[in-house]
């Protein structure tokens, strides 16, 4: 017989107010969780995946202990629902503080080649939110990673010689594609996720390079001592234990390459003791892999073959790069280094429009990311994409639609290298700060072509390599140089809805 069908999840991450150091908690967290979910249930019927909805409730003491409520995630989060009846749910919520521990040493100092941190960690607030992909990889990772976990530590009665799950997860890609600040981020919202499950949660970052000593037939020894410190860390099954190895493929090199091109025994010691590692930290259920490597051909495939998760991460879309620099640009706006040329009025006005049309305070259901500078007004910036597309006649020549045109310019290039651009364009390309919208744009315009150059030696090369775009009009400080094969002139044949 079916088991009868449960309520799906609604989850809701409650960050508590930062404590002086010292200071005792004295509120205990369920406590906490219980009046959150008395005060979502009397002031809201529907709520919305993304929405932080601390300030649309009522003033109380809650606001005593409580930074910020957000609604994290939904079971079914993806499908055609948007919105979640509170009453058709049940609600887990978990309550967490930041940690402001830095990364350090074991304190016998066993191990140089890691460190340790707490987690959730303030250094790490932030990260998700700053990553931007086409499809919602981190999404899809957490839920994956989470539900593995769970269903690990459950005592479910499941015969694990029957039923087995690799504790590692591989994210390769190009360099600067997110990979570790993905692996980080992961992690931050695991320990998130799981914090009514373990006590706590520590961070532990494998610098493989120094793993691989100079000294010969070191390399193994030094590989099987990390294993050995990862045993000790996982012995205390009440904290999750979050293993973090960039550059995996100085510990997991490939044997028939090493075999191949006879390079020493040494090598293949090393990445036989890393995988024996791996396997006897298996069965570990508060222990996890994420690894980064951007060399996944020089991976051995036994390693490969343990990867429960293998993960590629490619340089942002189109769309993603317009995001990447919007979220800059909008950041120096709302911190006044750059202004809008008052002339430019229709992203207030839609601000203005969503305030007064979607929301009502009565009506219980947020129709907004309070995350979104677009909930407040007084933030009005560049607005997305999406809202530029169903807007072009609105747009033309203003500065989102520039924007737009700058993103095609640019796709192809790393997130590393977008994310530095636009203050890369604002101290080298303007005179002063504050600066014009428009000023910037161009400054933005003169970076890309420079990197293009510096990376590719010609724009144009790198363009039809990457995205098969040809680029015309390309002299510097010329805003009226626009991408022609995907042509953004009104209504023009080659106009690209992105
Ligand atoms: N998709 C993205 N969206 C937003 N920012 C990104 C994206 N990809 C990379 N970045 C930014 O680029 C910077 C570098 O990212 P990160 O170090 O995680 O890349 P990586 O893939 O690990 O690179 P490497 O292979 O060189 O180690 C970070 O500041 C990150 O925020
Ligand atoms: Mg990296």
């Amino acid at each position: 017989m079916a088991p009868p069908k449960q309520k799906p999840t609604l989850f809701i991450e409650v960050k508590t107010k930062e404590r002086t150091p010292g200071e005792p908690s004295l509120v205990r967290a369920d406590e906490i969780a219980r009046d959150v979910e008395r005060l979502l249930v009397d002031n809201f019927e529907r709520v919305k995946v993304g929405q932080c909805v601390e300030s649309h409730l009522p003033s109380g003491p809650w606001q005593r202990h409580i930074d910020r409520i957000k609604i994290a995630d939904h079971t079914k989060h993806g499908s055609s629902e948007i919105f979640h009846w509170l009453a058709d749910n049940q609600l887990d919520i978990t309550v967490y503080s930041l940690d402001e521990e830095e990364p350090h040493a074991l304190p016998d100092d066993s191990s140089p080649y890691l460190t340790v941190s707490a987690l959730p960690n303030k250094d790490l607030d932030g990260l998700w939110k700053s990553l931007i992909f086409a499809e919602a990889i981190p999404d899809w990772l957490l839920r994956v990673l989470w539900r593995m976990l769970r269903m690990s530590i459950s005592d479910n009665g499941l015969d694990t010689a029957l039923v087995v799950w690799h504790n590692v997860a591989l994210l390769w890609g190009p360099p600067g594609s997110g990979k570790t600040t993905l692996a980080q981020a992961l992690a931050q919202r695991l320990s998130i996720r799981l914090s009514n499950a373990f006590s706590s949660t520590k961070l532990v970052q494998v610098n493989s390079s120094t793993l691989t000593s100079k000294w010969f037939g070191e390399s193994s020894k030094l590989v099987g001592q990390l294993f050995d410190a990862l045993s000790q860390l996982a012995l205390d099954e009440t904290t999750l234990v979050i293993v973090l190895i960039d550059e995996v493929e100085t510990l997991a090199s490939s044997r028939e390459d090493a075999t191949r091109s006879n390079e020493c025994a040494d090598a293949i010691r090393s990445t036989n003791e890393f995988l024996q590692g791996l396997d006897r930290l298996r069965r570990q259920s508060n222990v996890i892999f994420l690894c980064t490597s951007n060399l996944k051909d020089n991976l051995d495939s036994a390693f490969i073959d343990r990867c429960a998760i293998k993960q590629f991460m490619d340089t942002p879309s189109i769309e993603c790069v317009y995001e990447i620099f919007r979220s800059v640009i909008n950041e120096f706006m709302r911190n006044g280094l750059v202004y809008r040329d008052a002339a430019e009025g229709l992203s207030r006005r839609r601000a203005d429009n969503e305030a007064t049309e979607g929301f009502s305070p009565i009506s219980s259901t947020l129709g907004h990311d309070a995350d979104d500078a677009f909930s407040k007004p007084e933030d009005v910036s560049i607005p997305e994409l999406e809202w530029v597309n169903a807007n072009l006649a609105f747009f033309a020549d203003s500065a989102p639609r520039e924007l737009r045109n700058l993103a095609q310019r640019a796709a192809g290039l790393s997130g590393r290298t977008l994310r530095r651009l636009p203050m890369l364009a604002l101290a080298k390309h303007t005179v002063d700060e504050p600066c014009e919208l428009g000023e910037l744009l161009r400054g933005l315009k003169r970076a890309i072509n420079e990197e293009c150059l510096a990376q590719h030696g010609d724009v144009m090369a790198r363009k039809q390599k990457t995205h098969h775009s040809i680029i015309l009009g390309d002299d510097e400080g010329d805003t009226s140089g626009q991408l022609h094969s995907l042509s953004l002139e009104d209504g023009g044949e080659g106009e690209k809805t992105l």
